[in-house]
């Protein structure tokens, strides 16, 4: 096993896993950090199985080549048709103590906590909701909740234009928050199970019931990973702890730099790679 230490790999499609990363930093901001986006390949919510398998192995390959012991999927699509093929496949070919997690395990925790009358409300992408994956998860975790789940097939790409904000995404937010709540009428909690989702959450909220929650994974996984790390004390001493992120990304960094600073809050600095 390798002893020497390397950041955190922090994986999406392409921009929503900043909406994670940024969670993340702020609960463990002693970490180092390298996210990847795979920004000239998303959206993946409407590719096979297969697909989404060969991009998510090749971007969690290229982590780990970087010497990240540890990946984040944070992208919802990923973790529901990939993670649990690399765990079981993949990663027992490759160098020892090398770990990747996803999202939807930590969220399907959390839920069991969050609602009252247990019918549940799992907007994603079509990959998402048609993996079924929250249905299964939920069913092991909170037996007899009930799972309403509705693809939202617009709204990554109005995040990755940057029209999240824009007064034309309100009726695609409208649209499907309508058809998921016409499904169940004692949805008492929604989860955004998708990390491009919370950059519309203005309007998400806006478009919901007041007595409605509505989730996001960021504060989950960040605990869930703080919680991880407490458990896998040989795990946590292999993360660099210079504080520093760095971010790849597989389209042009210009493009990535700008976007990004907006949801980040922040000036980031960015490098292209090809997978
Ligand atoms: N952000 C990703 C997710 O959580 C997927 C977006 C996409 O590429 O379709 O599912």
């Amino acid at each position: 096993m390798s002893r020497t230490k390397g950041p955190i790999g922090v994986f999406d499609s392409g921009y929503g896993g900043l909406t994670i990363l940024k969670e993340i930093r702020k609960r463990l901001p002693q970490y180092s950090y390298l996210y990847l986006g795979d920004n000239a390949r998303a959206p993946y919510g409407t590719r096979s199985f297969d697909v989404v398998y060969r991009f998510t192995l090749e971007a969690v390959s290229a982590l780990f080549d970087m010497g990240c012991p540890l990946v984040i999927l944070a992208c919802n699509t990923a973790s529901a048709k990939a993670l649990r093929t690399i765990q079981q496949k993949n990663l027992p070919d490759m160098p020892q103590g090398l770990r990747a997690l996803g999202v939807i395990r930590p969220t399907a925790e959390a839920i069991g906590q969050l609602s009252s009358s247990g019918h549940i409300g799992v907007l994603g992408t079509e990959g998402t909701v048609n993996s079924r994956s929250y249905d299964m998860e939920v069913a092991k975790l909170n037996p007899g909740f009930k799972v309403n789940s509705k693809a939202c097939p617009m709204w990554v790409p109005l995040v990755e234009n940057n029209e999240a904000t824009a007064p034309g995404a309100d009726y695609f937010v409208n649209k499907y928050i309508d058809e998921l709540l016409d499904m169940d009428s004692r949805i008492d909690t929604i989860v955004l199970a998708c990390t491009h989702y919370p950059i519309l959450f203005p309007k998400i909220r806006a478009a919901v019931p007041d007595h409605i929650k509505v989730v996001t994974q960021g504060e989950i996984v960040a605990d869930s990973l703080a919680d991880y790390l407490l458990r896998h004390p040989e795990m946590e001493s292999r993360i660099d702890k210079n504080g520093d992120c760095r971010y790849l990304t597989t389209e042009n960094p210009d493009k990535f730099t700008g976007l990004a600073s907006v949801f980040l809050n922040e000036p980031v600095s960015v490098s292209h790679i090809d997978l």
